[in-house]
């Protein structure tokens, strides 16, 4: 196969992956998502696959086929993504936290079709849990990577979520510049770790994912050698 040419620098290890977005339910025909396609999550657990790695992808509803040889676990809500990362998480080397995972969920979901009864509504909603941050939480946690999608102030709040949710490494991408982040085919990266800062270009997802597994792959390896 093609593969036959490609360095297996993977091959002992397993990473578990988050992708896409989630559905927070608000009454049997409706839901509050976002824009994520889950291009970028699946392109790093395809260039992951290429490496050699073992592969865990638990994702939200796409519209994209899950890599060939990957382990897909199909979920719609944050809350199921926070129970089966968890349930996975034991078996990673590596966890990369690239899903677009809504904030809040719905306090009441109505059980029958909410109808238009009155000239405003109100939805009252309830934090989600921080799925990346009780990963990180584990007393065998593997080595850590989220991503921190803004539109301002990209490496201060970056840097924030570094700290604050105790990861390793952090992927930002300024989704308020044209034509990178949600829903797009490229992407540019900035990715930080506590003492550095690497650019990754402009360019298609896939090429973006390769450079992005590579680099974690060497951040993993000065921690863990
Ligand atoms: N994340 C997560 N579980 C959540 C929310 C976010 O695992 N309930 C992860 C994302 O997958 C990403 C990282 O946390 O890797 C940062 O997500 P982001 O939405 O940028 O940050 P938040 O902490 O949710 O803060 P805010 O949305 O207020 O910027
Ligand atoms: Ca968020």
């Amino acid at each position: 196969s093609s593969d036959f040419f490609v360095d297996k620098y993977l091959q002992d290890q397993h990473w578990v992956i988050t992708a896409g977005p989630t559905r927070e339910a608000i009454d049997p025909v409706r839901y509050i998502s976002n824009h994520s396609s889950g291009k970028m999550g699946y392109a790093i657990a395809h260039a992951a696959l290429r490496a050699g790695a073992q592969v865990t992808l638990i994702s939200g509803p796409v519209n994209i086929p899950a890599p060939a040889g990957c382990e897909l676990i199909q979920v719609t809500s944050a809350e199921q993504m926070h129970q089966q990362a968890l349930t996975y998480v034991p078996k990673a080397t590596t966890f990369v936290a690239c899903a677009a995972v809504a904030d809040y969920r719905v306090a009441n979901i109505a059980d029958e079709k909410i109808k238009k009864d009155n000239e405003r509504m109100q939805i009252s909603l309830i934090k989600n849990h921080d799925i990346v941050a009780d990963v990180a939480n584990l007393a065998n946690k593997p080595f850590i990577v989220g991503f921190a999608a803004e539109t301002q102030n990209v490496e201060h709040y970056a840097r924030g979520k570094l700290m604050r949710k105790n990861l390793d490494l952090i992927a930002a991408n300024d989704v308020a510049k044209a034509g990178q982040g949600f829903n797009s085919d490229d992407n540019a990266l900035t990715l930080y770790s506590a003492i550095d800062k690497i650019e990754i270009p402009l360019a298609n997802k896939q090429i973006v994912a390769k450079q992005l597994v590579s680099l974690i792959n060497q951040h993993y390896l000065a921690k863990n050698t």
